[in-house]
């Protein structure tokens, strides 16, 4: 034992993040790794923390997040430190913003406008390019990196109404491959987004192949998770079974009045194939989903409310029904009118997010979307939210469980060594919070609003959050993914 360490937290309630009961003690920080853990006595270390009355965790990871370009232009993450999230996966959806070998077309194709509709930051040649600018420049937050499969299809086709030819899956399997090697995680799809609707099953089984040589995740914001969510739940697992690969159900929801209750049914699915390939799961803590505003899901959804509108700027943050109402038009011509746009849909049932939320296996990410004008309160909100509303306040699991969904049980299925766990060997990835007080402020009508109770957050051994702003220390790592 060094006989000074760099930090030592005191007299913290540690959650270790296994799931195993709290328990008192210290916590001794050399470097960017925990040292020790327990009663460290008289040793000292050149600063000190008191942790009294706090909980000492490890840092939250967000399992699904589109921060592929906040992570550069926006490096402090200020919307994911202050929640005390020390890791976020980007890339999902299937949207990344690498590769992109050509200058991206213009205007930029929904839904990858979500990330940046000018386009200039579709700027990075290849996935290793795109690692590279996030080592040079590192952000506050560590990283975990996915291709999107959606971007791979801008790149290889000429028309994305339709299955890509046997040469064009060739190209993107090739992007796969690069974007492996450079230390992506895995591939992402959207197969709900019309620009890969057309893809086939088969299709996305040839581009993903490269999966199995990589140990990569197939994640998937599937083909519908409405009235045919069994069926997507089916065409999931056959491209995990069929590639080799482990999948993760992206935002595990069920949208549309006429469904819901339906996670009875499909957690009952999701569990019982668990048994025969590794499937994985993640959620975020609401009832109202958030992407581009469609006519479709407007019509779906008992009440929208726009969160962006490039023809529009002034509607964002008001309710589609009032629009109509001004515009004295129907849903399918205001939507068009207000187009590119993004909107936030009131379509799911609490009951089912309860359900998904509390389901063992289910982890915790954000799917925030750090560009919109007036975001779902979700980008900033998600974590507390849990902590507090649905473990302390409405007791829907123990503490013990909510930091697990957020920590070790996400660095387990992603493969993070090392990560989401407190213990002596450990990255020094902590987050300090009031368990009494922590909550969510950012709501529906004032999204954008820091959470209370998140006290000190740490990365790598650097402080990004402390308590009220971030600090300017950009310690993120590109995490690379090691399966036990
Ligand atoms: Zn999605
Ligand atoms: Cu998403």
């Amino acid at each position: 034992m060094p006989s000074t360490f760099d930090v030592i937290i005191r007299n913290a309630t540690i959650v270790d993040g296994t799931g195993r009961q709290r328990f008192g003690g210290d916590i001794a920080i050399a470097g960017d790794r925990i040292d020790l853990v327990g009663d460290l006595g008289d040793a000292k270390a050149a600063s000190e923390i008191d942790a009294t009355g706090l909980v000492v965790a490890p840092g939250f990871i967000d399992s699904h997040t589109h921060d592929d370009r906040m992570l550069l232009s926006a490096g402090d993450m200020t919307p994911k430190v202050s929640q005390g999230v020390t890791t976020v996966v980007a890339g999902n959806c299937g949207i990344s913003l690498a590769p992109m070998p050509n200058a991206v077309k213009m205007p930029v194709t929904p839904p990858l406008d979500l990330l940046d509709a000018s386009g200039e930051w579709y700027r990075y040649r290849s996935f290793a390019d795109y690692l590279k600018a996030l080592r040079q420049t590192p952000p506050a937050t560590n990283c975990v990196m996915l291709v999107g499969h959606t971007t791979l299809r801008a790149i290889a086709m000429d028309d994305l109404g339709r299955e890509a030819t046997d040469a064009e899956i060739a190209v993107m399997r090739g992007h796969v491959v690069e974007a492996m090697e450079a230390g992506a995680f895995g591939v992402s799809t959207g197969l709900a987004y019309r620009p890969a609707q057309a893809a086939t099953t088969r299709e996305v089984i040839e581009v993903c192949r490269p999966l199995k040589d990589f140990d990569g995740l197939y994640c998937t914001h599937m083909r519908d998770e409405a009235d045919h969510s069994m069926e997507s739940l089916n065409e999931t697992f056959e491209i995990g079974r069929e590639v080799g690969a482990q999948v993760l159900i992206s935002h595990h929801k069920l949208a549309g009045v006429k469904n819901h209750g339906r996670s009875v049914e499909t957690l009952c699915h999701i569990e019982k194939q668990m048994h025969e390939q590794h499937v994985c799961l993640d959620c975020y803590p609401y009832a109202a989903s958030s992407t581009i505003l469609t006519a479709p899901n407007a019509a779906n959804s008992p009440k929208t409310i726009v969160t962006w509108s490039k023809a529009m700027p002034s509607c964002a943050g008001r309710d589609l029904a009032d629009i109509m109402e001004e515009l004295g038009c129907d849903l399918e011509e205001a939507v068009a009118r207000l187009q590119p746009a993004g909107a936030v849909y009131f379509r799911m049932d609490e009951s089912d997010v309860q359900r998904i939320l509390k389901f063992a296996p289910t982890m915790i990410g954000s799917d925030g979307l750090p560009h919109d004008e007036q975001p779902h309160p979700r980008l900033w909100g998600t974590f507390p939210r849990v902590l507090g509303h649905y473990s302390r306040d409405l007791g829907l699991f123990s503490l013990e469980t909510a930091v697990h969904k957020m920590t070790g049980l996400t660095a387990r299925e992603f493969g993070l060594r090392d990560r989401g766990v407190i213990r002596a060997g450990a990255y020094a990835d902590l987050t300090l919070f009031d368990a009494d007080t922590v909550i969510d402020r950012a709501t529906f009508d004032k999204p954008i609003a820091l959470s209370d109770g998140i006290k000190t957050v740490m990365v790598n051994g650097a402080i990004v959050w402390n308590g009220q702003r971030s600090t300017g220390e950009r310690p993120g790592r590109v995490l690379k993914r090691e399966k036990a």
